[in-house]
Formats: structure tokens, sequence, C-alpha cells
């Protein structure tokens, strides 16, 4: 090897070596982010909901939007326990977990079963065109609290 060849190869090993480092720089300035889908949902017009516990965005949101005669709230659907999806029983009037059997009221309180604490409760707003807006990034699960807005959008039929 004669000693332009060795000097060449030197420099050729150099610039790689900074050609490599500038595109690990240029990499770290975009980082690995995950972008998952908005948490919040448009839950269609409030005046198309009956009184009670609506199952119209279980599979999709995961969510039930409870219309009492003062307003509307949406609860996740999540068991407090280990995270199952409960089921709502109309006729007994109370939302059951099928792994383990906790038992909630209407409004997400605790009456039976392993669950350490209530249903949690979304953010939920009446937009001025009259369709309901659901959060679910935004939780409340404290009695007191979970009853006032944002996590309750009071609501008067017209
Ligand atoms: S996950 Fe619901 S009771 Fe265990």
């Amino acid at each position: 090897m004669s000693r332009g060849d060795f000097l060449w190869a030197g420099w050729s090993m150099l610039a790689a070596f900074f050609a490599a480092s500038a595109a690990a720089g240029a990499r770290f300035m975009f980082p690995n982010v995950i972008y998952e889908p908005s948490q919040k949902f448009n839950a269609g017009q409030a005046s198309g909901y009956d009184l009670g516990v609506s199952t119209k965005w279980l599979n999709e949101q995961r969510v039930w939007i409870v219309r009492t005669p003062s307003g509307f709230y949406a609860m996740w659907a999540r068991c407090t326990h280990l995270g199952c999806t409960p089921n709502w029983w109309g006729d007994q009037n109370r939302f059951k977990c099928p792994c383990h059997g906790s038992n909630y009221t209407m409004d997400g309180d605790v009456i039976a079963g392993p669950a350490p604490m209530p249903l949690w409760r979304t953010k939920v707003m009446l937009a001025p065109t009259g369709d309901l807006i659901v959060d679910k990034a935004i939780l409340e699960n404290k009695p007191g609290k979970r009853e006032e807005p944002p996590y309750f959008a009071p609501y008067a039929a017209a």
C-alpha cells in the first residue's frame, strides 16, 4: 500500500465516522413518539339521549353516557379493580363486572366486589350546537367533585 492510499483510507474512515455521528445526531432530533388517537369525541346531540344509561359508545369509545333529569355525565367503562369492562344491567340498575364480580351503582359507586374506588367519570361538555363532547383524558371519581362541571353537563330539555 502506498503512502497516498494509506492516507486516503484514513481520511475516508474519518469522514465516515463524522457522517455517522451527524446522522445519529440528526436522528436524535426526531424522538420516537407514539401518536395515539384523540381522547375527545363528539357523542352526538344531547336531545337524542333518553333518561338513564346509554351504551351507544361502549364498543367504540368505552364510555357510557348517562342522562339524569338535570343533565349528563359520561363514565369510562373500566372497572377500577383490574380494568375489565363492566356491563350495564338495566333491570338491576347497576353495572356488573364479569371478571371478579364488582358491582357499581348508576353513579359509579362500588356496592359489591373487590373494586377499590368508584368508576371514573370523564369530562363532558354541551357544545353550542347541542352536541355532547366527551374528553376521556380528563377524569374524576370523587363524590362531590364528579357531580360538578366539567364532569357534569347541565341540560334542561326544551
Ligand atoms: S376487574 Fe372488575 S372486578 Fe376485577
